[in-house]
């Protein structure tokens, strides 16, 4: 999505994230509905795509006695003297006090763990996918202050990466990084490598402008979209915003190779030590160019009806799933309520989403993330928004846009939810988490350095001192 919505909605957003936080109400298992809980976090961070490259890792954390029995050395752990001839093992640890118990305050709907497919998070904090064009290097690599920025975020229950193009085709934005090279992949293994060393999950979120790129960023190409229909959007290019112009239409090879260019992004994510990979399909980007009857009119396979209109996004989806046979890491954002020049959130619109919801339920999808309309005040988003999709998707729901912690509490509270993604609250916050834990009010992130490049407004905030 362009930069100027990011820039212009996230300082509303970071106004609203400023303001203190108020305790949710009640609390306790009451409605929750969720993934499991009951004190006991399994916490499996499987980096084990290239054996070579990078272990699978594997921690066992549960509150009260068990946690220090899983720390210790396995014949602790079984309760066995060691070996002898080997130095003298500790015993087992001793637990907390028998008598203790998760302070009220920390027992929180945002703070349980959750299964999301093949994933266990030890909290429903999520970070949300922010762009922030810091790959300012030719080869678009991730760097070392990649590594820092998502490092110091590896408390979130799960971190999705900013949109990172599958391809050169794809590239929409200046400075992002990409997932089509050598070079990327290893760039990426020292950022999972660092959060998975601090105890996160991160996946990658696989991103395509399609027809909303600008040919600045294509080495002078026409960008490519569903039909030869100008988005009317704003491209973020070297020289700043530029208008987008109109399209090429895609043609069935084009159309194979966007979806080979998810796979192949997909295999390199794994191969890069990603715990899964999330469809980027928000925005005014391609998928829901393609999903769009005012941007897509075409008569082929890929068109014609809601049906034809939303098969590019389930062949990604197929596709991005062989990466992991068998398992579940694949998310999928969507922005049924998006609205722009060429995008509203019509009643039509609407039930072509329903019934792309529908059809994801066939898939191997990990989770559906869903950005919802912005809303009206601030921390007070549209739970009926959100509901309609909670009834149509069988699998995990996270929910996206303008939440607090009250209302993050009371999306999983009420069952709406079963993860709350934060955008503006991590670019500020690194332990937005702890910040959450304590009811501590969050930090209110600077607009101005949101695409800058370099250090500055990236890696800079404090934690809460
Ligand atoms: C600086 C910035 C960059 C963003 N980049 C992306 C992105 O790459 N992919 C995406 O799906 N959404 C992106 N978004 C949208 C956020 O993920 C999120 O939907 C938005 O910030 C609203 O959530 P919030 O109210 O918690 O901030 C971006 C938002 C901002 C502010």
């Amino acid at each position: 999505m362009p930069a100027d919505t990011h820039a212009r909605r996230h300082a509303d957003d970071a106004a609203a994230s400023a303001e203190p936080a108020s305790r949710p109400g009640g609390g306790g298992d009451g409605a929750w509905t969720g993934g499991e809980t009951g004190g006991r976090a399994v916490v499996t961070a499987d980096t084990s795509a290239d054996a070579s490259a990078s272990a699978a890792v594997d921690a066992t954390v549960e509150f009260g006695a068990a946690a220090s029995v899983a720390a210790a050395p396995a014949s602790a752990r079984a309760g066995r003297p060691a070996a002898s001839g080997s130095p003298a093992a500790p015993g087992p640890l001793p637990g907390p006090d028998p008598a203790w118990t998760d302070p009220a305050w920390t027992d929180q709907p945002l703070l349980r763990p959750l299964t999301l497919g093949s994933l266990t998070l030890p909290n429903r904090v999520v970070m949300a996918p922010l762009t922030r064009a810091r790959a300012q290097n030719d080869g678009l690599v991730p760097t070392d202050l990649h590594a820092l920025y998502y490092g110091q975020r590896a408390g979130a229950g799960l971190i999705v990466t900013e949109g990172v193009s599958v391809s050169e085709r794809a590239i929409g934005f200046v400075h992002v990084p990409g997932l089509f090279t050598e070079e990327q992949v290893e760039g990426w293994r020292r950022v999972t490598g660092v959060v998975h060393a601090l105890g996160g999950r991160i996946v990658a979120q696989l991103c395509h402008i399609g027809g909303a790129s600008h040919p600045d960023l294509l080495g002078g190409a026409r960008p490519a979209g569903p039909s030869a229909i100008d988005p009317e959007e704003m491209a973020y290019t070297a020289d700043g915003f530029q208008p987008t112009g109109t399209p090429r239409a895609m043609t069935g090879a084009d159309i194979d190779t966007a979806v080979e260019d998810f796979a192949s992004a997909a295999r390199n994510a794994r191969r890069a030590g990603f715990d899964g990979v999330e469809i980027h399909a928000v925005g005014s980007y391609l998928i829901p160019q393609f999903l769009n009857p005012q941007l897509n009119r075409r008569t082929d396979a890929y068109g014609g009806d809601a049906e034809g209109r939303r098969q590019l996004l389930l062949r990604i989806v197929d596709a991005a799933a062989e990466a992991w046979p068998g398992e579940r890491r694949v998310g999928v954002r969507l922005s049924p309520y998006w609205t722009a020049k060429r995008f509203r959130p019509d009643a039509a619109l609407l039930a072509d989403y329903d019934a792309a919801v529908a059809a994801l339920n066939d898939r191997p999808v990990a989770y559906l993330h869903l950005r919802g309309p912005d809303p009206e005040a601030p921390g007070r988003p549209d739970f009926a928004a959100f509901r309609r999709y909670r009834e149509l998707f069988r699998g995990p729901v996270l929910v996206n846009n303008g939440f607090d912690r009250a209302s993050g509490n009371a999306a999983v509270e009420e069952g709406i939810a079963d993860a709350v993604a934060y955008g503006a609250g991590f670019i500020a916050n690194p332990d937005l988490v702890t910040r959450f834990a304590l009811d501590r009010a969050p930090a209110a992130g600077d607009p101005a350095t949101f695409y800058i490049g370099g250090a500055e407004g990236y890696v800079d905030y404090p934690i809460s001192g």
